[in-house]
């Protein structure tokens, strides 16, 4: 028999498990109207159950028992929110077993589990949906796996990160320096207590997994994704970037040519003109290149209570209206990863343009010696730029590079920073977006 209504269990009452009580309890009827039946808020299960929320819940749901919301046979779809791999990973794939269809924001979960995840999800014929798990109100998965099916993607460029980003437009913005700017983020609520994953780039690397298996196929990769955070970010280079007509943003980019896909996350700095330099604060923008659409922008919030509600509710509707019309299965298998053609290309072997600053001495014949390290290396000088004059003492000297070789960067800055005629460590910052020639 037909089930009348689709029963909802949520387990995780935080932000973001508010915000989809909030929209399931308050848009029950338009919700009703749109899809044609009802769905239900049966249960919520959060380990706090005393914790005042914004929000008013009917008698009964709120309990503190995951296993008990698991065990409950009217439940179809348990929405997890609670976060981290463990003990989310047992709780899915026991919700799984038991046919429950899963929905989750938790790309930590995916980046690293995603394989065992899905594998479990093909054996019992249940959906996965993870909307919310990337750039949170952008509606990029269903755009990425759906919207663009008919596409070969190129490349998929991202702000997916919004507490970093807040932290570099305010260092831009403002001139602060980094820790400071990571102050006003925690102060604001952006940032966590800890915000390791946020500014080692750990989270855009999680999302990027996610979107790189949608996009190419390939395994989900967390693992061997290129993961370099902003907290070297200085004003000094956020001020030479711009005088040279840069932003430098944390981006995360995933690139496919032939058979291999390059998968990196470090801060880059992108041409003013390009439309992802515009893209500020918490805001979130991936930048998509399909053979058949060309280049598409998908700008919005990637945070936050209610734009992650609704993406979290968008897969509660798909997975509904596939249980109602018996497709379950349909949206699980599009463009899951397949494809065991495609190897993920090694760092060092990344081509790409940089921006260095050494601290030289000022004196003649140093910049030759330099320069001489980078030619030596195949790498070559777009332009060169010196900052103050200080005989016998280091200044910043800037230098651009046409397309470049990591490995070559690599083991040619290792040389430069042990000429005595160099203090420090040369910063460098790699640079996407098109050459002005
Ligand atoms: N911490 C993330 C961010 C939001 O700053 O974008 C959740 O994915």
């Amino acid at each position: 028999m037909k089930k009348s209504a689709i029963s909802i269990g949520i387990i995780g009452f935080g932000t973001v498990g508010t915000g989809v009580a909030r929209i399931l309890l308050e848009k029950q009827g338009e919700l009703r109207r749109r899809l044609g039946f009802p769905l239900i808020l049966a249960k919520i299960a959060d380990i706090d159950v005393k914790r005042k929320r914004a929000i008013k819940l009917p008698g009964g749901i709120l309990i503190n028992d995951a296993k008990s919301l698991l065990n409950n046979p009217d439940i179809d779809i348990v929405v997890e929110l609670i976060g981290g791999i463990h003990p989310a990973k047992e709780l899915v794939l026991e919700a799984i077993e038991k046919g429950k269809h899963i929905i989750t924001a938790n790309k930590a979960l995916l980046a690293t589990e995603g394989t065992d995840i899905f594998n479990a999800a093909g054996e019992h014929n249940v959906e996965i949906g993870f909307e919310a798990s990337v750039a949170g109100g952008i509606p990029i998965i269903k755009i990425v796996r759906e919207a663009l099916i008919a596409n070969n993607i190129q490349s998929v460029y991202g702000i997916i990160n919004g507490t970093s980003n807040y932290i570099l437009t305010k260092m831009t913005g403002e001139g602060v320096e980094f820790s400071d700017a990571l102050k006003g983020a925690q102060a604001l609520g952006y940032a966590e207590a800890d915000p390791t994953f946020d500014i080692e780039g750990i989270d855009s690397a999680h999302k990027l997994a996610i979107l790189a298996s949608l996009s190419f196929g390939v395994p989900f990769s967390f693992k061997k994704i290129f993961t370099e955070g902003i907290t070297h970010i200085t004003p000094l280079d956020i001020n030479f970037a711009s005088e040279l007509g840069y932003k430098i943003k944390l981006l995360a980019v995933a690139k496919q040519s032939a058979n291999e896909v390059e998968l990196r996350i470090h801060p880059t700095m992108l041409p003013k003109g390009h439309l992802i330099s515009s893209v500020d604060g918490v805001f979130n923008a991936v930048y998509v290149e399909g053979d058949a659409i060309g280049p598409a922008l998908y700008y919005g919030r990637g945070a936050g209570e209610t734009p992650t509600a609704s993406a979290v509710l968008s897969d509660i509707v798909d997975i509904a209206r596939d249980i109602k019309s018996g497709s379950v299965g349909r949206i699980r298998g599009i463009g899951m990863p397949g494809r065991s053609d495609v190897k993920i290309k090694k760092m060092e072997n990344v081509l790409s343009r940089y921006y260095f600053r050494f601290s030289a001495i000022d004196k003649p014949g140093v910049l030759s010696r330099i320069s001489g390290i980078l030619g030596a290396h195949n790498i070559s000088i777009k332009s060169v730029i010196q900052k103050g004059r200080k005989r016998e003492k280091a200044v910043p000297l800037v230098m651009m590079t046409h397309e470049a070789k990591e490995k070559d960067v690599v083991c040619a800055l290792k040389k430069i920073d042990r000429l005595p005629v160099v203090s420090g460590k040369t910063m460098f910052i790699r640079v996407e977006g098109e050459e002005d020639n």
